[in-house]
């Protein structure tokens, strides 16, 4: 085994291990999140390579499945931004925000923003911990491989708005969450009417803002 494979196995691994200590103990992100960080303003320039076409396949199928088209999107954790430009092509009313915490995936995801959608999406460095948006700023947020932070995306939600996490491998997704505890956590955080979705070895999960919560 070369280099770059140990350290790609390890970081699958930390990814794994962040997600499930932070899931379980929220508070414990702030000991992982000089790492997380690290690992991937590390993997932005090579992010878009390790993607498979068919990631977000599940992505696409949940979206489809949403009631009626939302004005504005937040996809967390985007990464080099792939997902966000699903959502905008699928919307085209719709705003979108693209936010990470890693400022080399935020640059890369400007770099790749196709100019026909340069107006109606923007990305943004933050963390999902502490978002910088007012309540109910948006009637989607979506998660595509990323670490639910669920008060953040309670507060976030719209009443009566969406919230799609989805996995691109499934529970081999390095970064995954079993739905059982997807739905545990949102329904004691004002989520319901949750609907799951697979496609492409991936899974994803749909749940609805309560409109009064
Ligand atoms: C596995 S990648 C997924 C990227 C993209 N959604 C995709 O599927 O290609 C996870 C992303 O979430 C970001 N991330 C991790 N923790 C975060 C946090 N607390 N706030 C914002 N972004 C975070 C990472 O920097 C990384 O870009």
């Amino acid at each position: 085994m070369n280099l770059r494979e140990l350290e790609r196995r390890f970081g699958r691994r930390l990814a794994r291990v962040t997600t499930n200590a932070v899931v379980a103990r929220p508070g414990l992100w702030r000991v992982f999140r000089w790492s997380t960080r690290a690992q991937f303003d590390r993997l932005a320039p090579s992010w878009d390579s390790l993607r498979r076409p068919e990631a977000f396949a599940v992505l696409e199928l949940a979206l489809e499945a949403l009631p009626a088209a939302p004005k504005h999107v937040l996809d967390l954790g985007t990464g080099t931004g792939i997902a966000a430009f699903i959502a905008a092509r699928r919307f085209a009313e719709a705003e979108v925000v693209g936010v990470d915490l890693a400022e080399g995936m935020v640059a890369q995801a400007r770099r790749n923003t196709p100019p026909e959608l340069a107006e109606r999406v923007r990305f943004q460095q933050a963390d999902a911990v502490r978002l910088p948006f007012e309540p109910g700023s948006f009637d989607l947020v979506q998660l595509a491989n990323m670490i639910p932070f669920f008060d953040e995306l309670a507060r976030v939600a719209a009443p009566g708005g969406h919230l799609v996490l989805s996995f691109s491998a499934g529970p081999e997704t390095p970064i995954w969450v079993p739905p059982e505890r997807l739905r545990r956590e949102l329904g004691s955080h004002g989520f319901a009417d949750f609907a799951d979705f697979e496609a492409e070895g991936g899974t994803a999960l749909l749940a609805r803002r309560e409109d009064r919560v």
